[in-house]
Formats: C-alpha cells, sequence, structure tokens
C-alpha cells in the first residue's frame, strides 16, 4: 500500500468504498433519511472561518488533553461503532490497540464486534465502553457489571435511539447480518477480496458484548435484534439516575443537542457529555453539532466536561470545535476509511493525517496549546 498517495480523508474514503463490499460501505457511510443531518454537520464546519493571529512565537506547540484525569496525547478519540468488524475485519482491535499506543480513547460500542472484556484487555487504560439501555433492564446493569470487572473507567451512556431510524440506504439494500447472500452480494464480495479473505479467517462478525442477551433470536434477524437492543423510548431522567448510582466511574451522556439536555445531564449526576448527533443517523433534521456546541456550553456548569462528535472529519474541525468551547472530540468513520483503505496501517495514518493538520492550524492562528483555544480564534464578521 502507498501511503504516500492519500493527504484527504475523502480521498481515503473513495478507496474504502472500493475495498469494502456495498451493504457493509452503505452501513458505514449514510446515515438517516435524506442524509441532511450528515451534510449539515460538514456544512457547520466549513462555515466557521478561523482568526489567524500572527507576530507570536509558536515554535513549541502542544495538542495534550486532560480528560477525567487522564493526560491523552491527542484532542481526538474513536467514536463508538456498532459492526465495526463488518466493515473492516478485526477493526476493533486495531482501533483499540491504536488506542492504546498513541494514548487516546477508544468507545467501544455495546453493539459493537468484539466483546468488553476482549477490548480491555488491548487497552485497559484507554477503553471506554458506551452503552445503550436496551429492553431490560437487567441486560444494562450487566453490562455495567462487566465493564466493571473489566476494568473500565469511563462509561457513556447513548440517549438519541428513541427508535431506530429510517436508513433508506440499508433498506434498500436490504441489510441483515449475516448479508442474504444474493447474486449480486456474491458478485459484490468477490470484487472485494482483501475484504472477503480477512472476514473468512476471523469468521463472521457478531454483536460479541450482547450476544448472551440474544438467545432466542434467529440468525437472520440479528441486525433487527441488535436494534431492538439499543433502542429505549423509556430513558428517562430517573432511568439514568439508576444507571449513574450503580457506576462508580466516570459517566459520560452522549447524544445531547440542546441546553435544556445538558441540564437534564446534570441533574442526573454526568461528568462529561458528548454533543452528537450520532453522526446523522439518528434525526435527519437535527442540527449539527458544532452549531448546537456554543449554547450547550453556556448552559453547562464549568465542571461539566463538553465534548463533540458527529462530522469531524480533519484536524481543523478539531481547533473549530475547541474555539468553540469543546474540551474534547471524536470521530469515527474516518478511521473506518482508513482501515477500508489500507488495512491495519490505515488507522494510524489517519491518525497522524488529523494531528498534523491539528498542528499546523495551531501554528498558523498563534496559539502554541490547543486548551487555550477560545472564541477569540474565530473570525466574526463585524
Ligand atoms: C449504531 O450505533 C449505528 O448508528 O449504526
Amino acid at each position: 500500500m502507498n501511503l504516500n498517495k492519500y493527504f484527504t480523508i475523502d480521498e481515503l474514503r473513495s478507496q474504502a468504498k472500493k475495498r469494502i463490499p456495498k451493504l457493509a460501505f452503505d452501513y458505514l457511510d449514510g446515515g438517516a433519511g435524506t442524509e441532511e443531518n450528515i451534510h449539515r454537520n460538514r456544512f457547520g464546519f466549513k462555515n466557521i472561518t478561523l482568526q489567524p493571529e500572527y507576530l507570536r512565537d509558536v515554535t513549541n506547540r502542544n495538542q495534550k488533553v486532560t480528560l477525567f484525569g487522564h493526560v491523552y496525547d491527542a484532542p481526538v478519540g474513536i467514536s463508538p461503532m456498532g459492526l465495526a468488524n463488518l466493515i473492516w475485519p478485526n477493526a476493533d482491535k486495531i482501533l483499540a490497540k491504536l488506542a492504546k499506543e498513541r494514548n487516546i480513547p477508544y468507545l467501544l460500542s455495546a453493539v459493537g464486534t468484539s466483546s468488553i472484556e476482549e477490548i480491555a484487555k488491548i487497552a485497559p487504560d484507554h477503553t471506554w465502553f458506551q452503552l445503550y439501555i436496551p429492553g431490560e433492564d437487567y441486560i444494562c446493569f450487566d453490562l455495567i457489571k462487566r465493564a466493571k470487572e473489566s476494568g473500565i473507567k469511563v462509561l457513556v451512556l447513548t440517549v438519541d435511539i428513541p427508535e431506530p431510524s429510517i436508513r433508506l440506504r440499508d433498506l434498500r439494500n436490504n441489510f441483515t447480518i449475516p448479508f442474504k447472500m444474493t447474486p449480486k452480494v456474491i458478485m459484490d464480495i468477490m470484487r472485494k477480496p482483501r475484504w472477503a479473505l480477512d472476514t473468512l479467517i476471523n469468521g463472521v462478525p457478531q454483536f460479541k458484548t450482547m450476544m448472551p442477551y440474544m438467545k432466542n433470536i434467529t440468525k437472520n434477524q440479528s441486525l433487527n435484534a441488535a436494534q431492538v437492543l439499543q433502542v429505549s423510548a423509556r430513558l428517562n431522567e430517573d432511568l439514568i439516575k439508576r444507571v449513574r448510582d450503580s457506576w462508580d466511574g466516570t459517566f459520560v451522556i452522549k447524544g445531547i443537542l440542546s441546553p435544556k439536555s445538558t441540564k437534564a445531564a446534570m441533574r442526573v449526576g454526568a461528568d462529561g457529555i458528548i454533543i452528537s448527533n450520532h453522526g446523522g443517523r439518528q434525526l435527519d433534521s437535527a442540527p449539527s453539532t458544532i452549531e448546537a456546541l456554543p449554547q450547550i456550553v453556556n448552559a453547562a456548569d464549568p465542571e461539566l466536561t463538553v465534548m463533540l462528535d458527529s462530522g469531524v472529519r480533519c484536524g481543523t474541525d478539531i481547533i473549530k470545535a475547541f474555539a468553540s468551547g469543546a474540551s474534547f472530540t471524536f470521530t469515527g468513520r474516518t478511521f473506518m476509511y482508513g482501515l477500508g483503505a489500507l488495512n491495519e496501517p490505515g488507522a494510524e495514518f489517519v491518525l497522524d493525517l488529523i494531528v498534523n493538520e491539528v498542528d499546523k492550524t495551531l501554528a498558523q492562528i498563534g496559539c502554541k496549546h490547543i486548551v487555550e483555544l477560545n472564541s477569540e480564534y474565530i473570525w466574526h464578521n463585524k
């Protein structure tokens, strides 16, 4: 693989599209409804102009960020992704290993395709566990117990799936796990030999963390079944408080998009929130996260750590998020595009692209340490 051929995440995305079967690529790349929210996320970032300041010594630059007592080496972590190993074989483990080696957080999805226990063993100090509250309470509390026993220190509760969203690409593709092997799907997989071979070697991905709770589910229903394990229309403050009270580590709520929900998150005892629209995968008409950020930061007490994901595609986006008040950022798809394009080295390649751009942008705008960014670095057309 020639790494020097790629300079942007978009280029990696195009290459990944050629190497990942369509059903899996569309699941990764797509979103809810007409995918306006995905575009809005990008537009939100593009719409912000930075204010460069020169005449300052920016020889030594720093992008380390302290979060919940841990000093991370980069201002970005890896968002939770369901079915990661289906999109690229072994993705969960590769990403967890990268997180440990490069000292950034890896958020393992509850509907990921590796178990909490496996991933916590690979990256004990860098794995955060992302939880849904599925239909039955015992599942959630059992997952919390397993996370604790695995030594996980940060629990992330995702709250933005009161109903499965309408994902048109998946519906049109008739996407199930395992795939329905129609002649069209078989032909497609034959054109993706590296994915096919690695999947053959590693076995068909399964919802490893959730498997103990899926006993009565037949194989072909398993995608639906996984969605059932994510959905909780009844999630209210009382229930979240019970989750909070059963967890003695750091507690983060992901999927916040308004000041009201921010206040609710503080009432139930969250240490942090991730402003997120699930990468444009839930409510097509949701606001972009970067646009929702300033009013949320305004509503948050200073003790609440406000982080952001959804739409982050490059280092400059991260600078814009920090300048708008975020304390940390996450991105998921970018890492998967890297893996799909370049196999295992692609994940680290993506991190290098991002970190390099953060560094160069800090220099250009005259800021030495990412945590010193503030709204003065945003160009306001007065
Ligand atoms: C999983 O959380 C997804 O958005 O598909």
